[in-house]
């Protein structure tokens, strides 16, 4: 049953990933490691917008060049090989076996406020789970804000669903295709609507009740990827920034431990995408190779985030 928040657990990795493929939720207090990432992000965000406050922005920018800039800002983040030392020591903070977790490159993410820009490269999520976007059962995501959040522009949960099947068009969703067609610089171009074939519920969803964690900035919230989320639709007048990333435990892959699929049915796997936390060796074959569902290969296997 998920029915726990878990505040500063001291339960070890092992403890606490079995924890979240039950469906409970952990979060952490602000703490060093997350803060000196959190200082790393402000500091790109912040020459990013030169002279004008990132978090209100979006009030004096036309949005074709604030998406332009995103554009620009997020691959140069994602790419920087200091995003990915600053991750590992998270996961060394919070107990992580960094021969055994792999992780993929953190991505860094607004919700702007308002409606201002909600599509492409600014996408307000609607409710989902990772696993219908080809997320094996045992993925961990991890989430952190980078300026203060509110209520108004935080990301949602959405328990109710932890134990329920929801009819969705992840059938149509195969990784690989979708790296192919559906990445890369058009997405910039999505300033006014959006029609790429992101998987959803094709039955109505009751976003209520919903469970929205606020922490202070430096805190870190972690979930598995079958959980149902959402953004919040940011009324709050202030552009939200966060950070996330996922792990897979290399044990858990291999056993095929996770969280249960009630409702995935999209094909191809992300776990090429994976990095190990000691050196960023790729998962082995014969461990993707379990995940492997003989789907025509028709795009590319791994997701590249174009340079900026
Ligand atoms: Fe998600």
């Amino acid at each position: 049953m998920n029915n726990t928040i878990y505040y500063d657990s001291r339960a070890s990795d092992d403890e606490r990933r079995l924890a979240l493929y039950e469906g409970q939720l952990f979060v952490f207090s602000p703490r060093a490691s997350v803060l000196d990432f959190v200082k790393f992000a402000r500091s790109m965000i912040e020459e990013s917008f030169g002279d004008l406050n990132p978090r209100t922005a979006q009030d004096q920018m036309d949005v074709e060049r604030y998406a332009e800039l995103l554009g620009k800002l997020k691959p140069m983040f994602i790419h920087h090989p200091e995003s990915k030392r600053y991750l590992q020591a998270i996961l060394e903070d919070l107990g992580c076996d960094l021969e055994l977790t792999y992780f993929d490159v953190p991505r860094l993410r607004t919700s702007t406020s308002n409606g201002y820009l909600t599509t492409g490269i600014a996408y307000a999520w609607h409710a989902h789970r990772d696993t219908w976007y080809s997320a094996p059962p045992s993925q961990i995501n991890w989430w952190l804000p980078i300026y203060e959040l509110d209520s108004e522009n935080a990301m949602a949960f959405h328990p109710g669903y932890w134990n329920k099947s929801v009819a969705n068009s992840s059938a149509g969703y195969n990784y690989y295709t979708w790296n192919r067609f559906h990445r890369g610089e058009g997405v910039t171009k999505l300033t006014k609507e959006d029609n790429r074939p992101l998987p959803r519920a094709t039955e109505p969803i009751k976003l209520d009740p919903q469970i929205r964690l606020i922490c202070p900035v430096g805190g870190i919230i972690l979930f598995s990827a079958a959980q149902m989320h959402s953004s919040v639709p940011n009324t709050s007048g202030l552009t939200r920034f966060s950070i996330d990333f996922r792990t897979i435990h290399r044990g858990d892959a291999v056993a095929k431990k996770g969280a249960a699929n009630l409702d995935a049915a999209c094909t191809g796997t992300v776990l090429r995408d994976f990095l190990r936390g000691t050196d960023s060796a790729r998962l082995p074959d014969d461990v993707i190779s379990l995940y492997d569902d003989g789907t025509p290969v028709d795009g590319d296997l791994i997701y590249t985030p174009e340079s900026a």
